[in-house]
């Protein structure tokens, strides 16, 4: 029998996930869930490099699980767990800090975003951030890593970090690669649609968060910015509003760029953004009910995580003995 793939991604524990998460993150691995032989972390160690409430973030460390469940990841076919559950993550970081250049890290991308963002905290966690997350990724002897472009660069420093050690020593780690998304499924903030739906934008009436009920959906919907003329059209240059709520509505419906134009053939943009609203509200309801009782069975939660942990460190242990041996760790 051919050996399936090796595939890794997490995301951090937040309540303000939103639609560009489902759809680019979540909903992907629902359907990767059959080709590869899955890892999905709930990454709480890189969320503590910006401060957080500690009741909040236990609470999101479980609404998150719930949320991946409610999506239909299978806890058969994958190993869902949380990152700080599986100590390996923190002691292959220390080891991989010391193959890692704090020049590089000074020059990645986020940490100079995120700098700036919260100046008054520029702790080393935040810059050691792609560390962790290479940690994160060569423990499982990962091929490939789904991720959004924001996180491309950090991929890319994971294969640096992983080349440099297996050079110095002999082939320890596997090379993974990312996997980016498919594209025409990028979506943009409801009221500047030059720009990607972000959980941390200003204004949140741009943004539906996967928590939103149908109401604030369709309201959201309703207020969404759209482009001169009336014709409904695919044409991201000319209508970007327009443009982003025709992928919108044809992710959430399934149908084709061109099954979604013809629905709306001869519509104005008001019923236009009305079913829109609602064909995003459709999906989510559902989904969020099953989240909302998912949330209800926490001894079924904890045995998910309780699981997922042992699952995953038994596989993360088994590299971190590999890379202590070759350093010259002394091992009993
Ligand atoms: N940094 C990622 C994000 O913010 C989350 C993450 C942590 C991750 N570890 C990872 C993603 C490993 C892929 C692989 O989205």
């Amino acid at each position: 029998m051919e050996e399936r793939k090796i595939l890794y991604s997490a995301i951090q524990p937040t309540n303000n996930l939103t639609i560009g998460n489902l759809i680019g993150a979540i909903k992907n691995w629902t359907n990767l869930q059959n080709d590869y032989d899955c890892y999905f972390a709930i990454a709480n160690m890189h969320a503590i490099t910006v401060r957080q409430v500690p009741a909040d973030l236990r609470q999101t460390t479980l609404s998150m699980l719930a949320l991946y469940l409610a999506c239909g990841i299978d806890p058969e076919k994958c190993v869902m767990y949380v990152q700080s559950h599986v100590p390996a993550h923190a002691e292959l970081c220390w080891v991989l800090n010391t193959f890692t250049y704090v020049g590089e890290m000074e020059r990645m991308t986020q940490f100079k975003d995120k700098s700036a963002r919260h100046a008054e905290n520029i702790n080393m966690g935040l810059m050691d951030y792609p560390v962790l997350m290479a940690a994160d990724i060569l423990l499982y002897q990962t091929d490939v890593v789904p991720v959004g472009l924001d996180q491309r660069q950090h991929v890319e420093i994971s294969r640096d970090i992983a080349q440099r050690f297996n050079n110095i020593y002999s082939p320890t780690f596997k090379i993974p690669e990312a996997l980016y998304m498919k594209v025409g499924a990028k979506i943009n903030d409801l009221l500047d649609p030059s720009k990607k739906m972000s959980k941390s934008a200003e204004n949140p009436n741009g943004v539906i968060y996967l928590s939103d009920d149908k109401d604030t959906v369709i309201r959201k919907f309703k207020r969404a910015v759209t482009d001169s003329g009336s014709e409904i059209k695919y044409d991201p240059e000319a209508k970007p509003g327009v443009s982003n709520l025709l992928t919108i509505y044809s992710v959430f419906t399934g149908k084709t760029i061109a099954e979604a134009e013809a629905d709306f053939a001869g519509k104005g943009y008001g019923d236009f953004k009305l079913a829109v609203g609602e064909a995003v509200a459709d999906k989510l309801t559902p989904i969020q009910k099953e989240q909302a009782r998912l949330l209800a069975d926490k001894s079924y939660l904890e045995g998910v995580l309780r699981s997922g942990a042992e699952r995953a460190s038994r596989t993360a242990n088994r590299t971190l003995s590999k890379v202590y041996k070759k350093i010259g760790f002394y091992q009993l």
